[in-house]
């Protein structure tokens, strides 16, 4: 047996010691590592929480731009297509739709989604109680899905390759009011959703609901408003028996020059409009004025002239009357500047305003008034031709000369085409 000396013994403990003090050392180091590397996974973690928060943020205030402040009704799909790419986002995928219920037909439908085919988007339609997004707007709870091949409630999609398994659904919920469902896909196996997922999309689907509805219910006032203000111009053009249908075939003519002279349609939508109440004004002016069969004295005409100012100040409140309103206001405008309530000359007067005058003064030129006969159609073509440059706009003038022109045109081939077929049959027969 090795016999170690007193000094000896002392170096073995206090090399055993050091060892220990090492292990300790070692021991206690990989613990804080731990805990620093714990730590840092923390601080990252809220970093992207703070970071998604701050996301969600700038999301609620472009909704809030687009549902709240000033919705119109081109809106609302520009906002379906933001929630849902904010969504997706949001969630890191890009597999997603946004469902809502179609109200005649109580189905839910894809209205804004991302990743899907236009064929899936097409016939995706399901009743509320139905698969997943069914279920999610019924109940009005959110659904997190871990494997879409094992979930019986998912209503699956032959022709659509499912990367990942995991699957959210959230409502689209006002109150107790659901509208539909906002679906998150993840497009990556790896990538499971979590609790955290779900609490992110519920709040964001809480506050697109809110827009959404917003807007829809904008939508309903102004369709509502137009109904009525397209009543009230009928019941103003029914007052006068010598009139009746005047307004019906003014817009007509009007939209077909409006098409001709290739303007944008939504210049069309408000030329459209405007005609159909151009003269809503006339509400203001007096029955016995109106409906006088004979001549107008002076003062008479003064209160008639007044009718594009009433329906302007009529229409002129309403936002999204803003562009139609000014059109209703210089309908008896002259090219030449001669007409009123401004004067305004050439193209100073509104070209949906010069549309109108030219259909509505062939109109009437047309029809049989207790104040003046009805022309014929030649008469009256004519007459635009001597008031080009004067009282109407000539491209408005040439616009509808071609059209009447064609339409002529298409009669007589009409008219040619049953005389052969007439004659061929007397021949038969
Ligand atoms: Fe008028």
């Amino acid at each position: 047996m090795i016999a170690f000396s007193y000094t000896e013994w002392v170096l073995i403990y206090i090399l055993i010691l050091l060892v220990a003090i090492l292990i300790v050392f070692m021991m206690e180091r990989h613990h804080n590592m731990e805990i620093i590397r714990d730590l840092d996974e923390a601080r990252d973690d809220s970093k992207k929480y703070i970071n998604d928060l701050d996301n969600l943020l700038s999301m609620f205030t472009h909704f809030q731009e687009i549902g709240m402040t000033h919705p119109k009704t081109d809106d609302l799909q520009k906002l379906c297509d933001l929630i849902i790419e904010y969504a997706t986002d949001l969630l890191d995928t890009k597999m997603g739709s946004l469902m809502l219920v179609n109200k005649s037909t109580n189905m839910l439908e894809i209205v804004a989604s991302r990743g899907l085919s236009e064929d899936i988007i097409r016939s995706t339609k399901m009743y509320v109680g139905e698969g997943i997004a069914g279920r999610v707007t019924q109940d009005g709870k959110p659904i997190y899905c871990e494997d879409i091949d094992k979930d019986v409630r998912f209503m699956r999609h032959s022709n659509v390759q499912y990367t990942s398994k995991t699957f959210i659904s959230v409502p689209l919920k006002i109150k107790n009011k659901v509208i539909g469902a906002l679906n998150v896909n993840s497009d990556k196996k790896d990538r499971k959703f979590n609790q955290r997922d779900l609490r992110l999309i519920n709040i964001l689907a809480d506050q697109a609901a809110i827009a959404i509805e917003n807007i829809q219910l904008y939508n309903d006032m102004k369709e509502m408003y137009i109904g009525t203000i397209e009543t009230l111009a009928k019941a103003i053009d029914a007052k006068d028996p010598t009139t009746r249908g005047h307004t019906d075939r003014v817009t007509k003519y009007a939209v077909e020059i409006a098409q001709e002279m290739n303007l944008p349609e939504k210049l069309i939508r408000n030329i459209k409009f405007a005609s159909l109440i151009h003269d809503i004004g006339k509400i203001g002016v007096k029955d016995d004025v109106l409906l006088k069969p004979g001549k107008l004295t002076e003062s008479e005409y003064e209160d008639i002239k007044k009718h594009p100012l009433i329906g302007e100040q009529i229409l002129a409140p309403v936002e999204f009357l803003t562009n139609v309103a000014p059109l209703v206001l210089y309908h008896h405008e002259r090219y030449d500047g001669n007409g009123y309530l401004e004067g305004l000359k050439g193209e100073e007067i509104p070209i949906g305003a010069r549309i109108i005058n030219v259909a509505d003064s062939f109109e009437a030129m047309i029809s049989d008034r207790p104040y003046s006969k009805e022309m014929s159609r030649e008469a009256a073509v004519k007459e635009l031709k001597d008031e080009s440059g004067k009282q109407f706009d000539p491209k408005v003038v040439e616009a509808f000369l071609r059209i009447l022109d064609k339409k002529a045109r298409q009669k007589n081939k009409k008219l040619e085409d049953d005389y052969g077929k007439s004659e061929k049959k007397d021949k038969v027969s």
